[in-house]
């Protein structure tokens, strides 16, 4: 994953190049680095660790050069540390690189074979002895980039800079996305539009295969076939701000907060309230025509599709398939040419959803797909884009993109019903109504905070914790779990409750805290009879139901968490935000960095 950028411009480019790396750091931060020429010459800063260990390097020793490249880490080959972090030299090379090289290891036996030593563990260090390799036979730093680049296999957005080269950087995409950014005098590249959105807001955006030749005043593009082709300028959208965390201590506190208002930002796009109706946006298909869907996504992304289903089966009658996309991108699912395929992303950039995106093009399936980042790859590749309107998502535990993502497939399913049939004018007014409705009960349930704080205290204690749930807040299971572990390393399973008695149920104790996420609907009583068979066992149960379940269950649980009486279609979106409290709060007590936990990266951009 990773995050790279690199700048040609007329004053010192390193903090320059450090604001663009803030705005990249979702991408890793397990290190970072920046590049520049002084006097010709190529000089670095390198820090493990966050980039504000960066920036204490710079300020204590700083670098004046007008050019130059930088890169945040997430580790793929290579412990994260300060000889690892990009970027990497050789003789007169400078490189940085977001992705895989898949035949380093032959490529690095055949260096050493001609007398290349290696400073690093990295893959990426092949690539500038190569290039450094082209140079010394004779070629021009460009032609040596270029014929460099096609000895390498796998994925890789790069930029290369050369000793004496003021004005020369060289940049590659093959998989992850890279953006070059026209300024007044000035040249920028970076993996994406919004690390370049303080510096300019015109953009061309690379394509797979592409190769590109920046100076200050002009950019050449080269295909994969090496030849030389035009691509669009394009004004991007990002902002030029960095959105901070107001009164928030940290981004996800204040993500959990923003839901009430980006879930109405979010329906009101897709719904006509005044006239209760689903077809606010014009689609370029109509359900009726459709005969399957198939949505995959990763993560939380991925539990959104899974809750989808439910949707979209029982009220359209539409059946759905979902996947995992690093799982749907190999398993070569026959697909009708009248399947949707949809695709669910916040980033939009993840590269196995991406991969099994290309993988429907391919086999001529129409593909829409529900994306957070209006810019992004997946975005662009699609037929339709069914935007979430939750703003920018900083922290890595994803949270109102997720309620966002279940609006706006909520909106699709009841457009979708109707379209197809299976749901009269007056349900459609209905369901539409009550989808009116989600926010003002996300706003009632933020009250519970102080509730499920205290809560928390008990979760930060213990070191396994079990999910239950039925039909769609079995998803939701797996989405608490996930959060849960992602952000306060507390190992934790989500499980359809009626499977606990298949093997799970070997686990509890007089330990296993057991959150079952049970609201009063049509399988209540079923849920609460696993929870019963916790009980038993001594499970520690945290339930989360509504005021009817409430009224219905009388057993003793740890602390019962009571959300409104909410209709059944936004009832996962309620009852996320619990989901959520619980584990930011968990978090916070056992002091885990909870915007940038340990290990990840916000957007996954390699297999
Ligand atoms: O950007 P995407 O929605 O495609 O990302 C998918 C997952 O990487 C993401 O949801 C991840 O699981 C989150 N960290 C979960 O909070």
């Amino acid at each position: 994953m990773c995050g790279i950028v690199g700048i040609i411009g007329g004053e010192p480019v390193a903090p320059l190049l450090v604001d663009a790396l803030k705005r990249l750091e979702y991408r890793g931060y397990d290190s970072a680095g920046v590049a520049t020429l002084e006097d010709g010459l190529l000089a670095r800063r390198r820090a493990e660790g966050k980039l504000v260990n960066l920036e204490q390097r710079l300020k204590d020793d700083p670098l004046d050069g007008k050019i130059g490249i930088g890169h945040t880490r997430w580790a793929t080959h290579g412990v994260p540390n300060e000889t690892n972090a990009h970027p990497h030299f050789s003789d007169d090379v400078a490189v940085v690189h977001n992705g895989i090289i898949e035949n380093f290891s032959e490529l690095r036996t055949e260096l050493k074979a001609d007398g290349y030593s290696f400073a690093s563990q990295t893959d990426t260090e092949v690539i500038a002895h190569l290039v450094s390799r082209e140079i010394k036979s004779g070629k021009s730093p460009v032609d040596a980039a270029l014929s460099a680049i096609r000895r390498l296999e796998g994925a890789y957005a790069l930029a290369l800079m050369f000793t004496q080269e003021d004005d020369l950087i060289v940049g590659a995409r093959n998989g992850p996305p890279l953006a070059v950014g026209h300024g007044e005098g000035s040249m920028y590249l970076g993996s994406d539009a919004i690390a370049l959105a303080p510096f300019t807001n015109v953009i061309t955006y690379l394509e797979d295969g592409d190769r590109a030749v920046l100076t200050s005043s002009s950019l050449v593009i080269y295909d994969a076939d090496g030849q030389m082709v035009e691509r669009a300028q394009q004004k991007s959208v990002g902002t030029a701000f960095l959105v901070d965390k107001g009164n928030h201590r940290h981004f996800m506190e204040k993500e959990i907060h923003e839901q009430p208002e980006v879930i109405s930002h979010t329906l009101a796009h897709y719904l006509d309230f005044a006239a209760g109706t689903s077809n606010a946006i014009d689609m370029p298909f109509s359900f009726a025509d459709v005969d399957r869907l198939a949505i995959s996504a990763c993560g939380t992304a991925y539990y959104a599709a899974h809750i989808a289903k439910y949707w979209f089966e029982r009220f359209a009658r539409l059946p759905v398939d979902v996947d995992i996309a690093s799982e749907f991108r190999y398993r070569e699912m026959p697909l009708s040419k009248d399947s949707i395929a949809l695709f669910v992303s916040q980033s939009g950039e993840t590269a196995d959803t991406l991969a099994s995106l290309r993988y429907c093009r391919s086999q001529g399936v129409r593909v829409g797909s529900i994306v957070n980042v209006r810019d992004s790859t997946i975005a662009r590749e699609s037929d339709v884009v069914f935007p979430t309107l939750a703003g920018p998502e900083i922290g890595v535990a994803s949270t109102k993109a997720f309620t966002c993502q279940l609006s706006v497939l909520a909106a699709l399913a009841v457009r979708a019903a109707r379209e197809r049939g299976k749901i009269t004018a007056e349900e459609e007014n209905q369901l539409v109504r009550q989808l009116s409705e989600a926010p003002r009960f996300a706003n009632q349930v933020l009250k519970l905070e102080e509730q499920i704080e205290k809560i928390s205290r008990e979760l930060a204690q213990v070191r396994h914790v079990l999910y239950l749930g039925r039909d769609t807040n079995f998803p939701l299971a797996m989405e608490g779990a996930l959060k849960l572990k992602e952000i306060s390393y507390i190992h934790a399973e989500g499980y359809a409750a009626g499977e606990l008695k298949h093997g799970p149920i070997a686990l509890i104790d007089e330990q296993m805290p057991v959150i079952v996420i049970a609201p009063f609907d049509r399988i209540f009583e079923k849920t609460i009879s696993n929870m019963q068979e916790v009980a038993a066992r001594g499970g520690r149960i945290i339930l989360i139901t509504d005021e009817r379940g409430a009224a219905k269950t009388d057993m003793d649980t740890l602390e019962t968490i009571v959300v409104p009486d909410v209709p059944e279609i936004i009832a996962p979106i309620i009852h996320a935000l619990p989901v959520q409290l619980l584990a930011y709060f968990t978090a916070v007590h056992m002091g885990t960095d909870v915007d940038q936990p340990r290990n990840l990266a916000k957007s996954v951009t390699v297999e």
